[in-house]
């Protein structure tokens, strides 16, 4: 058996831009997904899941999504988790060189499931490192980081950029523009994550974005604003002393933008401004929106408190940067 872990991420600036080839600054934080990895003498594939933000659920299946039994999430999501750990373990088999290999796969995560933190791309990292060193293979974090945006292209039907995948497999905070995926300096921030406790679907969500970018200038408009937040972002990352009013600024902005753009809700923008009247720097949804996550920076207690108190709020952590991607545990 061998373990693998890889990290979740907060979205500082660039969701959905991205998509379109604008930059996006997503950061790796210490929440992670560890994946757990024995060879079977048969063919099948076996994948146990515990604490994805459930109470546990257990499959088995040779090759496909099969039922699940024993949930507490909305089913879709479960087969979605399946479906991208099917994937990933094909691409393992053929790093591999392994066709016939069979499987069991144990998932433990302590990432809430699509929120906006990168659950899928943390299990799905994980999953092909710990699965080709179970088959004797060494992969690299910049090629698992290649197979695993293929798994969630291929999952997604193609609305997926490379950023969470990276970010998951290399850890720290990075670049992503297009195809070109580079780490970046940043300084430790004071991230307060306030979870909703729901989901956005991002594939219907991506889709709208690109309805209202096709039938409106306004919505292009708003996708090349993000990107000018996003390099200016970038700049104030890189500086010495980082301003975190600044950040918290840009990132007010873009939330902005998002919302213009439909991605938001009304729980995370209740979050975002419990967290604002806190005296957060900024607040902004994380991820694809619709529902789940929101990320603002406070390194006094006010936001967590004030978000404690919200009532759409389900739960409230605090996250640091994890430098360290994908690892074997
Ligand atoms: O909510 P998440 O973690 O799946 O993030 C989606 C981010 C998007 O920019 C909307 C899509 C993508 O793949 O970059």
């Amino acid at each position: 058996m061998v373990a693998s872990s890889a990290p979740g991420k907060v979205y500082l600036f660039g969701e959905h831009a991205v998509v379109y080839g604008e930059p996006a600054v997503p950061c790796a934080i210490d929440k992670r997904a560890t994946v757990e990895v024995t060879e079977r003498s048969d063919d099948s594939l076996r994948v146990e899941a515990r604490d994805l933000s459930l109470d546990g659920f257990t499959v088995e299946f040779a090759g496909g999504v099969a039922g699940v039994s024993d949930i507490e999430v909305e089913s879709e999501l479960v087969e979605a988790a399946i479906g991208y750990v099917d994937e990933a373990i094909q691409h393992a088999m053929r790093l591999g060189d392994a066709p016939d290999a069979g499987f069991d796969v144990s998932i433990a995560s302590d990432i809430p499931l699509g929120a906006g933190l990168g659950s899928s791309a943390a299990v799905v990292v994980a999953t092909i490192d710990a699965a080709t060193r179970e088959l004797g293979v060494e992969v690299s974090p910049d090629e698992i980081a290649e197979h695993a945006f293929a798994v969630e292209y291929s999952v997604q039907e193609g609305q997926a950029s490379r950023a969470d995948t990276f970010c998951s497999a290399t850890g720290g905070s990075v670049r992503v523009e297009g195809d070109d995926c580079t780490p970046i300096a940043s300084p430790e921030l004071p991230i307060v994550i306030g979870y909703d406790g729901g989901s956005g679907n991002t594939g219907e969500l991506v889709a709208g974005v690109r309805e209202l970018k096709e039938g409106y200038e306004f919505a292009d408009g708003a996708i090349g604003l993000i990107g000018d937040i996003v390099r200016e972002g970038e700049t104030l990352l890189g500086q010495e002393e980082v301003s975190l009013e600044s950040l918290g600024q840009l990132m007010d902005f873009n939330h902005g933008l998002l919302s213009a753009l439909g991605v938001s809700g009304r729980s995370l923008d209740v979050m975002v401004w419990a967290a604002r009247n806190a005296g957060a720097a900024g607040a902004k949804l994380t991820g694809a929106g619709g529902g789940g996550c929101i990320v603002a920076l406070d390194a006094s207690a006010e936001t967590e408190q004030a978000l404690r108190i919200t009532p759409e709020c389900e739960s409230v952590f605090r996250a640091e940067l994890d430098h360290e991607g994908v690892r074997a545990e």
